[in-house]
C-alpha cells in the first residue's frame, strides 16, 4: 500500500489533521488502534478556541457544532464565597465555545467516512521505518495479517501513550516534565448547569470546576488525592463536597442527581522536543501534557494541526520545505505558552500539600490581583480564549 501522509492515532489531531488534508487533495491513511466506538466514549474536555473552531469549518465539519455550540464570553473564578467574572468579551472582543470533544471526534469520524478516506481499526504493533531517510513506510499488524505502507510523511497523532514519540532516538529527543501532586475527580450528570459560565473554584478544601456539555448535561470535577479511588466517592459524597468547594449561592441552586460517568484523572505538564525528526511530525498529545485547568489539551492539539497541515501544503502545493523545517519550532514556541498558562492557573487555584501558609498568602494576593486589575485579567482572557497560531 502508498499513501501521500500515514497518520498514526484516530483521536481529534489525526481526524483533523486528515480531514483538512483531504480538501487540499492530500492522500492520508489513518491507523487507529481502538475501534471507532471505543474513541467516542472516551470523555474529555469541551471549550475550544477560536483557531480550532475556525478549523472545524475549514474542513468542512462545522455545521452540527455551529448549532449546538454555547457560545461563552467569560469565565468566573470563586474563591470561598467571592465569585468574579473574566468578561473575555469586554475585555479583548473574544469569546470561546462549548462542544464536547466527544461531539467534535464524531464529527470528524462522520465527515472521514463520507469522503471515503482510509481508517484501518484496531492495528497492532504499528513501527515507524527510516522516518530520518527518504522513503519513511510503517508496519502494522491488522486482523493478523502483517502489513507495510510507503509514505511521504508520517504524522505521530497516537497521544501520550503512542509509538510516535520514542521512535524519535533518546539521543535526539528531550522529555520535560511535571507531575503534580493530586487529581481531579470528575462527574458528567444529567443535569443543568449551575451556571451559565464555567466555574473555576478555589476553595480551602481544594480546587473544584463546574463546567456543562449542553442544557441538561453537566460535568464537574473536585480535586482529590492521588490515592484516591473512584470506588470509595459516591455520588453523595461528590455532591457534599462540590458544594462546600463553591459560594453558597451557587451551592444552593445546584441540581444534584445520579452521575453517568465518574472518573480520576492525575494532573501532569509534560513536553517532548523535537517535535519533528525527518519524516516524522509529532501532533497533540503526543508531544505534550496539560494539566486541564486551562482548557488547553484540545486547543493546543488543534495549534499542532494548524503548523503541521500550512507546512505539508506548503511542500505538496509550491515544493516548499520551509513550513516543515521550522515545524517543530513553531509548534513549541506556542505550546510552551499554552503550557505556562495551564501550569499557572493550577498553582493558582489548587491546595497542594506542601503549601506553607505563606504560600496561601500569596496565592489569594495573586486570585485578588486576577480579580480586581484589569492588566491582569486581560492575560488571562488572552490565554484562555487561545493565543493567535
Ligand atoms: N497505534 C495506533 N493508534 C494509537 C497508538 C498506536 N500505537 N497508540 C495510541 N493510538 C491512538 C489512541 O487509541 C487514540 O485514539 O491514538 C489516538 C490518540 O488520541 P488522543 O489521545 O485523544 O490524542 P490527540 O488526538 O492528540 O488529542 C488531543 O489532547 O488533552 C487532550 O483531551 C485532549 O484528547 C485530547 C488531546
Ligand atoms: C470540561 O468541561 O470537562 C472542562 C472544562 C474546562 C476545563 C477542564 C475541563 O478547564
Amino acid at each position: 500500500m502508498r499513501t501521500q501522509v500515514v497518520i498514526i492515532g484516530g483521536g481529534p489531531s489525526g481526524l483533523l489533521l486528515g480531514q483538512l488534508l483531504h480538501r487540499k487533495g492530500i492522500e492520508t491513511v489513518i491507523l487507529e488502534r481502538k475501534t471507532r466506538d471505543y474513541v467516542l466514549a472516551r470523555i474529555r474536555a469541551g471549550i475550544l478556541e477560536t483557531g480550532l473552531v475556525n478549523m472545524m469549518r475549514e474542513a468542512g465539519v462545522s455545521e452540527r457544532m455551529d448549532r449546538e455550540c454555547f457560545v461563552h464570553h467569560g469565565t468566573c473564578i470563586s474563591y470561598e464565597n467571592e465569585m468574579f467574572d473574566i468578561d473575555f468579551h469586554k475585555l479583548i472582543g473574544q469569546n470561546v465555545i462549548v462542544y464536547g470533544q466527544t461531539e467534535l471526534t464524531h464529527d470528524l469520524y462522520d465527515a472521514r467516512e463520507a469522503v471515503g478516506a482510509k481508517t484501518i481499526f484496531e492495528v497492532e504493533d504499528v513501527k515507524i521505518c527510516d522516518a530520518d531517510r527518504d522513503a519513511p513506510y510503517v508496519t502494522f499488524n491488522s486482523g493478523g495479517v502483517e502489513q507495510r505502507i510507503d509514505c511521504d510523511f508520517v504524522a505521530g497523532c497516537d497521544g501520550f501513550h503512542g509509538v510516535s514519540r520514542t521512535t524519535i532516538p533518546d539521543t535526539v529527543r528531550k522529555d520535560f516534565e511535571k507531575v503534580f501532586p493530586f487529581g481531579w475527580l470528575g462527574i458528567l450528570s444529567e443535569t443543568p448547569p449551575v451556571h451559565d459560565e464555567l466555574i473555576y473554584a478555589n476553595s480551602n478544601r481544594g480546587f473544584a470546576l463546574c463546567s456543562m456539555r449542553n442544557e441538561n448535561l453537566s460535568r464537574y470535577y473536585v480535586q482529590c488525592a492521588l490515592t484516591d479511588k473512584v470506588e470509595n466517592w459516591s455520588d453523595e459524597d461528590f455532591w457534599d463536597e462540590l458544594k462546600r468547594r463553591v459560594p453558597e449561592a451557587i451551592a444552593d441552586k445546584l441540581v444534584t442527581g445520579p452521575s453517568i460517568e465518574k472518573s480520576i484523572a492525575p494532573l501532569r505538564s509534560f513536553v517532548s522536543e523535537p517535535m519533528r525528526w525527518g519524516r516524522l511530525f509529532l501532533c497533540g498529545d503526543a508531544a505534550h501534557i496539560v494539566p486541564p485547568t486551562g482548557a488547553k489539551g484540545l486547543n493546543t492539539a488543534a495549534s499542532d494541526v494548524h503548523y503541521l497541515y500550512e507546512a505539508l501544503v506548503q511542500f505538496y502545493q509550491d515544493n516548499e520545505t520551509n513550513g516543515i523545517d521550522h515545524y517543530s519550532q513553531k509548534a513549541l514556541a506556542r505550546v510552551w505558552k499554552a503550557e505556562r498558562f495551564s501550569w499557572a492557573t493550577t498553582n493558582l487555584l489548587h491546595r497542594f500539600p506542601d503549601q506553607s501558609e505563606f504560600d496561601l498568602k500569596m496565592q489569594r494576593a495573586e486570585i485578588e490581583s486576577l480579580h480586581y486589575n484589569e492588566v491582569a485579567q486581560k492575560w488571562f482572557a488572552q490565554n484562555y480564549v487561545g493565543l493567535p497560531y
